[in-house]
């Protein structure tokens, strides 16, 4: 299970430390459902509301994809994107699975070049996701995917390789794929986009790559049971309470980081989670985040002298599945053969110490988050512990973190925009 470590937080307050009486309360008023935003609670029962029906049908429609294929193309922004691409991106293709390639999250001629470049002459299968079914990037990646699709193998064949996670019954996506014939999959009405990874819109896509979704799902069942604990000692409680309590004190950028690149994605995710979550009514932590040590070399320089507006949260796992020992070398010409038969392992867990110091000494709060491992497990850990904490922190900062209504603004201008086209 996830640790949280605060001791790099501590010496940033006082004896009194974090409200647990708060977050108690912030995670009473999530589990009664009796907050703002309660209708969008359900992604804590996904892993025990998913039948083995539907997914045997995931499972179905990944080892079709597989046979059909080597690639799928995945056609969504925002929630119904990044949960699959962070899996993917921490977790890899898996022997048997095809590649995923994303598209559908943007709006760049240069992007959709890349991808069709990528995706060349191989067969290809699409999963687009969109909840609502009406939002332009995704439609418009689905409608030039689809084209090349149609293209290729013909209306009828294509219809075959295109499946689509929706709303149940309401959507343009929706009655296409009623239309068409296309295999549908659900998103739950009360799960929201951002919180969505752990139903087929994540699902599908992680299966497809050959990752095994059966103990994704077991060990999320596990993960938010065993985070239920009403107790200073769950790590959600940990995480929530001295990010708020340090947002309190002027802290109000976090920034998440990780030595892994690997861990890129997952990032965003995160970025996501909680910028969407929070960031609403003048308030809530600024999220971004850094891949280490390559941003040490760049951002370092910021996170050590900057502004102290800072605080930072380091994810890392207990065991990796790679080792390399360091060669020695004869002549010695950069000095390190002293270094020569450790592993980077090693040497990267005390480059970790000296950086958690220094930027401790530079007045910069350290919450450690660690994983079990980089997989199937620690991601499902992962997902838990950060949609749990980030509804617990949203409920104590006082806003509702399952609403989204500043991302509409855009919409509108652009749609009116768009609109004088017609
Ligand atoms: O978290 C959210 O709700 C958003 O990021 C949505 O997932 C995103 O805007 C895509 O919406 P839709 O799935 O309706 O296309």
């Amino acid at each position: 299970m996830i640790k949280v470590d605060l001791s790099g937080a501590v010496p940033f307050w006082d004896a009194a430390g974090p409200d647990y009486a708060a977050a108690a309360a912030a995670h009473r008023t999530f589990s009664e459902k009796s907050g703002e935003g309660a209708d969008f609670t359900g992604w804590t029962e996904l892993p025990q509301r998913v039948t083995a029906f539907e997914l045997d049908r995931i499972k179905a429609a990944a080892s079709r994809i597989q046979a059909m294929g080597d690639v799928l193309v995945v056609v969504g922004i925002g929630g119904s994107y990044l949960g699959a691409r962070a899996a993917y991106d921490l977790l890899g293709q898996k022997e048997g699975g095809v590649e995923l390639l994303f598209a559908g999250c943007g709006l760049s001629a240069c992007s959709l070049e890349d991808t069709i470049r990528r995706l060349g002459d191989r067969d290809f299968c699409i999963n687009v996701v969109s909840k609502s079914g009406t939002t332009l990037e995704p439609a418009l990646g689905f409608r030039i995917f689809k084209d090349l699709l149609e293209k290729k193998y013909g209306r009828e064949e294509a219809s075959k390789r295109i499946f689509a996670t929706t709303d149940a019954v309401r959507g343009a996506l929706k009655s296409a794929a009623n239309e068409a014939g296309w295999e549908t999959f659900v998103v739950p009405d009360d799960v929201g986009g951002r919180y969505s990874v752990l139903s087929a819109v994540g699902l599908l896509p992680m299966a497809a790559a050959g990752i095994d979704v059966d103990t994704v799902i077991r060990e999320a069942e596990h993960c938010f049971r065993v985070l239920d604990e009403r107790s200073p000692e769950n790590p959600c409680w940990q995480y929530a309470a001295a990010r708020q309590l340090l947002y309190r004190r002027g802290k109000t950028i976090e920034i998440l980081g990780c030595y892994e690149p690997r861990f890129r994605m997952m990032a965003e995710w995160w970025k996501q989670l909680y910028g969407e979550s929070e960031g609403k009514q003048g308030v809530g932590i600024f999220p971004a985040s850094v891949e280490f040590n390559a941003d040490l070399h760049s951002m370092g320089q910021y996170i050590q002298d900057g502004p102290r507006t800072l605080m930072e949260t380091i994810v890392s796992f207990e065991k990796t599945s790679s080792s390399y020992l360091v060669p020695r070398e004869e002549k010695d010409a950069d000095g390190l053969n002293y270094l020569a038969g450790h592993d980077l392992n090693e040497i990267a867990a005390v480059a970790r110490q000296a950086v958690k110091a220094a930027h401790i000494a530079g007045g910069v709060p350290n919450i450690g988050v660690q994983v079990s491992a980089m997989d199937e497990k620690g991601f499902a850990e992962l997902v838990c512990f950060f949609e749990l904490s980030c509804a617990i922190s949203g409920y104590m900062l006082g806003i509702n973190p399952f609403d989204q209504p500043g991302v509409e603004a855009y919409k509108k201008n652009m749609f009116r925009m768009l609109g004088q086209w017609k």
